[in-house]
């Protein structure tokens, strides 16, 4: 079993949308059963639903959301994921300086696997109000993830 953590700032916006499409590319691809999909936040809305944008990208691209709900990164997330991804570099920050000893190799940013792209962020769409952009970046991004989970 393999397991993947997306993680930014709020768990509202960003983490929650790769997470659904995560699921959903996974789902395709009948590979449910060894690739696990989670996400959380450094600074959680805790219990908060996404972010209406976020619900609305998903909805207008028949993209599953239940079980969406907010939460805050652990210290046993480390140990228990496979794959730390996180959305900019306040995320990758926050997620070094939590890293228990060990685990910080696991911790990846969301463009790593897109040469072109390697190294920069994905906006926050609770700043841009771009949740399109948002999707798209990611539309880039988790195919790329997925082939390079199943590699390793
Ligand atoms: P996210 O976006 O990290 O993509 O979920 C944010 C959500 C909430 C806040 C900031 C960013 N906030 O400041 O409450």
């Amino acid at each position: 079993m393999t397991n993947v953590l997306f993680v930014c700032l709020g768990n509202i916006c960003r983490s929650p949308m790769a997470e659904a499409m995560m699921r959903d590319l996974i789902a395709q691809a009948h590979l449910t059963s060894q690739i696990t999909v989670d996400s959380a936040g450094t600074s959680a809305q805790v219990g908060s639903q996404p972010h209406e944008g976020t619900q609305q990208i998903l909805a207008t691209h028949h993209i599953p959301a239940t079980g969406l709900v907010s939460r805050q990164i652990t210290t046993q997330d480390f140990v228990n994921n496979d794959y730390i991804i996180g959305m900019d570099a306040m995320n990758l920050r926050d997620l070094r300086a939590m890293a228990p000893q060990g685990t910080a190799a696991k911790i990846y940013g969301i463009n790593d696997v897109l040469p072109d792209k390697k190294g920069q962020p994905i906006a926050d769409p609770w700043y841009t109000h771009n949740f399109n952009a948002t999707y798209n970046d990611l539309s880039a991004a988790l195919p790329a993830w997925l082939t390079f989970i199943q590699k390793q």
